[in-house]
């Protein structure tokens, strides 16, 4: 085993072009100037079937997934708020990892919303995650109004949010050190 730390990002939108796909290119960045090595899952380029779907069980899409997260150490999740709660494509994500791929792994969780800030799809995530055996940081964010959180860099406008990102980057990161041993 590698003693680096591997950290996979899962976006709850198709498009990595995308607030979430921002967001996780952001932290993973970051997880990778504290000497982590990063990963992301792409559903546009490889999407994953909805669970129960004729032909899901043998989906080599959903293999790769779940050989993706079984190597990884650690997972960022990032999901836009959709009625309140993560997206169908965050949902169907995690119905895919079992235990046997995410027991005793760190998460970090980031939820993006159009209009102002709400712990809802943090929260619905975090008992996903534990569902299948996560340890998920203390440490969150929910990034609102998204389409004017950004400025022209591509960088988060608020200083504070960027703060509270960073926390979960070196949180996930050192977290993950520390279960891994
Ligand atoms: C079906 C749907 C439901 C949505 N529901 C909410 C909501 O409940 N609260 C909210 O603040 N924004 C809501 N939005 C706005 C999304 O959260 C916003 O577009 C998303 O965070 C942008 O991220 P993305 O660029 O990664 O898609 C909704 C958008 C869609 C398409």
């Amino acid at each position: 085993m590698s003693d680096d730390i591997l950290v996979m990002g899962i976006c709850g939108t198709y498009d990595l072009d995308s607030a979430n796909g921002r967001m996780l290119e952001i932290i993973l960045d970051q997880c990778s100037e504290l000497g982590a090595k990063t990963t992301v899952w792409d559903h546009g380029a490889k999407p994953l079937p909805l669970v129960g779907e004729e032909g899901c069980w043998d989906d080599p899409n959903v293999k790769e997934f779940q050989e993706m997260a079984t190597k990884a150490d650690a997972f960022i999740l990032s999901s836009p708020e959709y009625h309140g709660t993560m997206s169908g494509v965050m949902k169907n994500s995690l119905d895919w990892l079992y235990s046997k791929h995410t027991s005793g792994k760190v998460f970090g969780l980031v939820a993006t919303l159009g209009g102002q800030s709400s712990n809802n799809t943090l929260n619905h995530m975090r008992i996903a995650a534990r569902w299948i055996h996560g340890w998920v940081i203390p440490e969150q964010a929910a990034v609102p109004h998204i389409k004017e959180a950004f400025d022209e860099d591509g960088n988060l406008k608020d200083q504070s949010l960027r703060d509270r990102i960073l926390s979960i980057s070196t949180s996930v990161v050192e977290s993950a050190k520390k279960l891994r041993r």
